[in-house]
């Protein structure tokens, strides 16, 4: 019986979170953790969608043409069943036994859904005979980051199937940056605080409607950090990453999205010598980052893991997403 393995990476935003969300740019780069989707072929519906991690499944049953998930955590595995859905609606559709496998913490702000969606898509659309293209990728990573939370900028989804480092905005998607890291090495830290990213930038579209000058401003001035930082990561000039960095984070917490687990961190970076230290993602929870110099990096580390119940020294700008077995 055929037997499909898929992975795809998880990601860290590095500039711009929430801005993009109305239109500003961001950069995003893939990190060294990923999900792994493994599809085999079944004899008899129901197809089944299983999490490893989660120790979670779901049934879904083909009943006169239609899909319907009937038994198990159908609202956790929601997104996959939207890819289902839309795969259904081009006519090829057999029962499977999807197993979802993921290094990446969950709803820690580094990409596990849109990495889950992308794998799930690649291995289970080749499974059925589809010709897998970045589009195709594209498409149903985006389905699926919909039904996660309503209004996504697409910057999750385009980065863990591209992989790499992005620059992106909804306009005019994605460009490659060739980023030099020179002796640097970003930190992650998770602050285990879980929240929904629908919720939370919901909250900033709110507050923009409700200030709309001063948040016009603190958008602008997004746009410039974004923008200053493209020479300075393509040169590797770590001093000047960092400090606009800290000016990103900033800008986030004027905004509303830092909070006291995600200060305690970054302060405890910065106090053990990173160069600069931001949250990454929705905030309020989630994941931070920090960058220190290759010298330093292990410190800092062990000094967030007193705080943090995860903490790594991110391997960045990795492959996308790819088939592993077929
Ligand atoms: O879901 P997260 O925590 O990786 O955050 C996604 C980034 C946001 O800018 C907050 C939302 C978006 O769709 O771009």
């Amino acid at each position: 019986m055929n037997n499909v393995r898929a992975s795809a990476p998880g990601k860290i935003i590095l500039f711009g979170e929430h801005f993009v969300v109305r239109g500003n740019h961001a950069i995003a780069g893939s990190i060294g953790l990923r999900a792994y989707v493994s599809s085999r072929e079944k004899r008899d519906w129901p197809l089944i969608i299983e999490s490893r991690n989660l120790g979670m499944q779901a049934r879904v049953y083909l009943d006169k043409g239609k899909l319907k998930a009937k038994t198990g955590h159908i609202e956790v595995f929601r997104p996959f069943i939207q890819i289902l859905e839309r795969l259904r609606e081009t006519g090829k559709i057999q029962p499977a036994i999807i197993t979802i496998d993921s290094e990446i913490p969950v709803s820690a702000g580094l990409g596990s859904s849109a990495a889950s969606a992308a794998a799930f898509t690649a291995s289970y659309g080749r499974l059925l005979g589809f010709t897998i293209t970045r589009e195709f990728l594209l498409e149903m990573s985006y389905e699926a980051e919909r039904v996660v939370h309503g209004k996504p900028s697409g910057i999750d989804n385009t980065i863990v199937v591209e992989g790499g480092v992005i620059l992106y905005s909804r306009e005019e998607g994605y460009q490659r940056i060739s980023v030099d890291m020179n002796n640097g090495r970003l930190i992650i830290a998770d602050t285990g605080v879980r929240r929904r990213t629908g919720d939370v930038v919901l909250d900033v579209l709110e507050l923009y409607d409700r200030h709309e000058r001063v948040f016009d401003a603190i958008y602008r001035a997004a746009e410039e950090v974004v923008r200053e930082s493209i020479p300075a990561l393509e040169r590797g000039e770590l001093d000047v990453i960092g400090e606009l960095m800290n000016v990103n984070q900033g800008l986030l917490y004027s905004i509303g999205v830092s909070n006291e687990r995600i200060e305690k961190l970054l302060h405890v970076a910065r106090n053990e010598g990173a160069l600069g230290a931001k949250l990454t993602g929705a905030g309020r929870g989630g994941s931070i980052i920090a960058l220190a110099t290759d010298e330093n990096a292990g410190r800092i580390k062990s000094r967030l893991l007193e705080n943090a119940p995860w903490s790594g020294i991110g391997e960045f700008g990795v492959e996308g997403v790819k088939i592993e077995e077929d």
